[in-house]
């Protein structure tokens, strides 16, 4: 059997090949895509984007005629499975991390990623967790500042910035993040680059997030004074709620079978100004 499938409300910086999977879609209207799917395509795509929510909603996904029962669930299973295989965190023996470390850490592949998209710079990373960005960063060839205010999670990414060899590059500062930017931007090298992964919540709210749910980036926002920031934020976030001109969104997907169609985490740019 065949299916009309409709998809509604994915932001124009999500990359919407990727998410919707095997087609051929057309977008009929921004941010709206249509395809002739069979059930078992229709199915996974319902299961992929369950409960998934982009840039502060939900997308809306129907289907004519309905998928039957059977076919969701199955496809729900094997979503369920396959989302296990997921881009590894730290790959290196040794890595040292508290719970927080572990469940907050960006994944080394992609923070490299990250990293590599700036000439290098000194990068400030504000509440730096066990390293993984910060780490990253280094790797590119950036001076970083990791700032940390948890003296514990700070030795643990001292510890694991060893193990990656480069911890020369990387000055560690035991400090509230906010204090640190207010007391020291005035003197920062220009450009410098100001990074905030903010605590999400285990509990982050998969529908829709705004800037209200992340107080440290808000408040680094708030004493940035005209210095590029670049922030990770939660997949369902509202660039909407972030009241900064010129600002940037980019959706950064996963590299393993298991979330290589999911989006992992958004970048936000605030550029220089
Ligand atoms: C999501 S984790 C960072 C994870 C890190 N990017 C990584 O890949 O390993 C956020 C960190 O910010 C720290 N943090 C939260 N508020 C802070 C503040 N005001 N000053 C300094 N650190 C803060 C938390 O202790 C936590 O370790």
């Amino acid at each position: 059997m065949m299916h009309a499938v409709v998809v509604e409300g994915m932001p124009p910086w999500a990359p919407a090949a990727a998410l919707l999977g095997p087609g051929p879609w057309r977008e009929t209207a921004p941010g709206r895509f249509e395809a002739m799917l069979s059930t078992p395509a229709a199915a996974a795509l319902g299961a992929a984007l369950r409960g998934q929510g982009l840039g502060g909603r939900l997308p809306s996904v129907e289907m004519a005629p309905p998928v039957p029962r059977a076919a969701v669930r199955a496809a729900r299973l094997a979503d369920a499975r396959a989302r296990r295989d997921t881009t590894p965190g730290f790959t290196r023996p040794g890595v040292r991390l508290d719970d927080e470390g572990r469940y907050s850490w960006t994944p080394e592949a992609l923070a490299l990623d990250l990293a590599r998209a700036w000439p290098p710079r000194e990068v400030w990373d504000l509440g730096c967790g066990a390293g993984g960005n910060a780490i990253g960063f280094a790797r590119a060839g950036h001076r970083v500042v990791a700032v940390e205010r948890d003296a514990g999670r700070l030795a643990d990414a001292r510890h694991n910035a060893r193990v990656y060899g480069v911890a020369a590059s990387i000055r560690f500062v035991e400090a509230d993040a906010v204090a640190y930017v207010t007391e020291h931007l005035a003197r920062a090298p220009d450009p410098v680059l100001l990074f905030v992964d903010p605590p999400w919540g285990v509990a982050w709210n998969r529908t829709r997030t705004t800037l209200a749910d992340l107080p440290l980036l808000a408040a680094v926002l708030a004493a940035r004074n005209g210095r590029a920031l670049l922030a990770k934020v939660p997949p369902s976030f509202d660039p909407a709620s972030v009241p900064v001109a010129g600002l940037t969104s980019r959706a950064v997907l996963g590299l393993a079978p298991g979330d290589a169609r999911r989006v992992k985490f958004v970048v936000l740019e605030a550029p220089a100004g």
